[in-house]
């Protein structure tokens, strides 16, 4: 993602860049310390970086100011996997959105706010959330942007 952060000026940006960048390395330690094998199928960090990719080529297409969000959320969306036996599997969601909102408030990386919104996606990423419904899985996105 190296060309993304080459257009962005000034000292503030430099502390954005460096906050995507504390993100990847924390999640890019936490995956590699996965072990069984029905966990790692497809989702290493291989998995993660895709997905990453593929959420800002998406994000690039729509009026969103705040990319770092997009990626912060992209990378931190399965770190669940690293605190889950495969039979909890089900649960990465749940586990990882706490793990993320601990990780992201330790480290003051974004305002409680933007934890929030984080944490909801990743919270709804495996499951559809606002009990299942589509009104309900909207309403819970209010407010994303
Ligand atoms: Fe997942
Ligand atoms: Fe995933």
């Amino acid at each position: 993602m190296g060309g993304r952060f080459n257009t962005r000026e000034g000292e503030e940006n430099k502390v954005v860049g460096d906050r995507i960048q504390q993100i990847e390395s924390y999640v890019r330690q936490a995956m590699s310390t996965v072990t069984a094998p029905d966990l790692r199928i497809a989702h290493d960090f291989k998995h993660v970086d895709r997905v990453r990719g593929w959420a800002l080529r998406l994000a690039s297409g729509e009026a969103i100011q705040n990319l770092d969000l997009i990626e912060a959320t992209a990378l931190l969306h399965d770190i669940g996997l690293t605190r889950v036996e495969v039979e909890q599997r089900s649960q990465h969601a749940q586990v990882g959105a706490e793990i993320a909102a601990q990780f992201l408030l330790e480290h003051q990386l974004f305002s409680e706010e933007e934890i929030g919104i984080i944490t909801d996606a990743i919270l709804c990423h495996s499951s559809p959330c606002g009990g299942g419904t589509l009104a309900g899985t909207l309403q819970s996105f209010s407010g994303w942007w």
